[in-house]
């Protein structure tokens, strides 16, 4: 069985009432197209995901720039089936197609494995929703057979009653699947054409249709508004903590502690109270973080580096041992092993047009309050003094000790003028 992946994308969004397209808005951090991309990679789903676009094409096309993904673009934003209906001519040569929702994030591989797997004609994922406003509520008969979706807007009184509802989550099959598409009505409440005719119309064609109750609802819960989004930021976040704290990280406070995904932690660093650590970080074993620390995109923490009290750290690399425990800015910078960064150090890196890199080497000891300009380098076992500001292409050589503003050798000041 040949499985095709549609990730319906196409929508505005209207009630996030935000500029960017709802798929690129972040949840921890994260797009939510990402957190979908993810989920399929992760479930063992090897066909290159179709992606249905339409509002804000052109952001998504660039965010996701390089990827293996295809793109097929809907003009006109007609409905859920509309949008499945764009994507036919990719569908050659596939038995199935699983669809999933650009807007419900978190779902998991397992549940994705668990919508392929099911041995049925169609598939159609559901859940016991606390609140089911606003959900497609999923009707069965007494048998627990698959019979309808009724879109909220379209429920009676009766209907909306039911708890059950749609995740949005489905598997079809490819065969007949264009007559039935092409069999659907705008007749409703919101004038679209509506996905959920697809499993309705396989039942009626007398196949079977699976109803896959997912558990845990925070998998399948949809975004449609800014609450929702936020919503769901806690469970993301203890998502992601828990997998560090299962892989040996020690992590004092989860309540108080913010964890990206797509960052590394060795086993055994420990977190301290009030981080926040974005994705694309790399801290490696006995490293320690915090209290009140900030580490930024691009930041390696090499065996056993400290980060201390309300440090930043942004793209730079701290070598073993490293000591930067208060107060300090640290942006693209490589830092050599055992150095000291003193307290309320900050590198410049910003010429106001242009980031540079500063360069320090391994031994060295930034005294307080040290201005390093970048682009600049300090030699190994180097040493500034409190309040130095090291301007930009002043080098500091191996050894040497600077002091004052701008930084100048101490032994040259000793020695006078020339
Ligand atoms: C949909 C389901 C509903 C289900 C809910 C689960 C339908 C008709 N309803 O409702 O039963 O409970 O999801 O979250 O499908 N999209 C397009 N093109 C379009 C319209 C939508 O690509 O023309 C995309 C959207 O970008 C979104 C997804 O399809 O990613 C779902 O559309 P949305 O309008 O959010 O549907 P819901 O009202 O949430
Ligand atoms: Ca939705």
């Amino acid at each position: 069985m040949k499985t095709a992946v549609i990730i319906l994308a196409a929508g505005q969004g209207k009630r996030m009432r935000s500029d960017l397209p709802k798929p690129l808005l972040p949840l921890l951090g994260r797009s939510l197209i990402d957190w979908v991309l993810e989920a399929v990679a992760e479930s063992g789903v090897t066909t290159t995901p179709i992606l249905v676009v339409g509002h804000g094409e052109a952001a998504l096309r660039a965010h996701l720039e390089g990827q293996d993904v295809r793109f097929v673009v809907q003009t006109e934003r007609l409905g859920t089936g509309h949008a499945l209906q764009q994507c036919l001519q990719e569908l050659d040569g596939y038995d199935r197609v699983l669809v999933l929702s650009g807007d419900v994030p978190l779902v998991s591989a397992s549940t994705i494995s668990a919508l392929v797997d099911a041995p049925a004609d169609a598939v159609v994922a559901g859940f016991e929703a606390d609140d089911p406003a606003g959900y497609g509520r999923l009707l069965c008969d007494s048998q627990g057979g698959f019979e309808r979706i009724v879109e909220h807007q379209d429920a009676d009184e009766a209907i909306l009653e039911v708890t059950l509802v749609n995740a949005g989550l489905y598997v079809f099959p490819v065969a007949g699947l264009a007559e039935r598409l092409a069999a659907l009505t705008n007749d409703n409440a919101q004038g679209e054409y509506y996905i959920t005719g697809i499993p309705e119309a396989v039942a009626r064609d007398g196949g079977q249709v699976a109803v896959v109750e997912v558990m845990d609802p925070i998998e399948v819960s949809g975004i449609n508004t800014p609450i929702q989004l936020a919503g769901l930021v806690e469970d993301a976040r203890f998502r992601v903590l828990e997998a560090h704290l299962e892989n040996g990280v020690l992590i004092d406070d989860p309540l108080s502690t913010w964890i990206e995904p797509g960052t590394a932690i060795a086993p055994g660093a420990r977190i301290l109270p009030h981080c926040v650590i974005r994705r694309n970080v790399t801290i490696g074993p006995r490293c320690e973080v915090g209290p009140f620390a900030h580490l930024r995109e691009g930041t390696v923490l090499e065996e056993g580096a400290q980060v201390g009290n309300f440090m930043e750290v942004k793209n730079s690399t701290l070598g073993p041992d490293v000591r930067a425990k208060h107060l300090s800015y640290i942006g693209d910078a490589r830092i050599g092993a055992r150095t000291n960064v003193g307290a309320g150090t900050v590198f410049a890196n910003y010429d106001g047009q242009q980031k540079h890199v500063t360069d320090v080497a391994e031994d060295v000891f930034i005294g307080s309050g040290t201005v390093l300009v970048a682009p600049v380098t300090v030699g190994a076992r180097a040493k500034t003094g409190a309040g130095a500001v090291v301007t930009s292409q002043h080098d500091v050589a191996d050894d040497d000790v600077v002091v004052g503003v701008p930084a100048r050798s101490l032994s040259r000041l000793k020695e006078g003028p020339a």
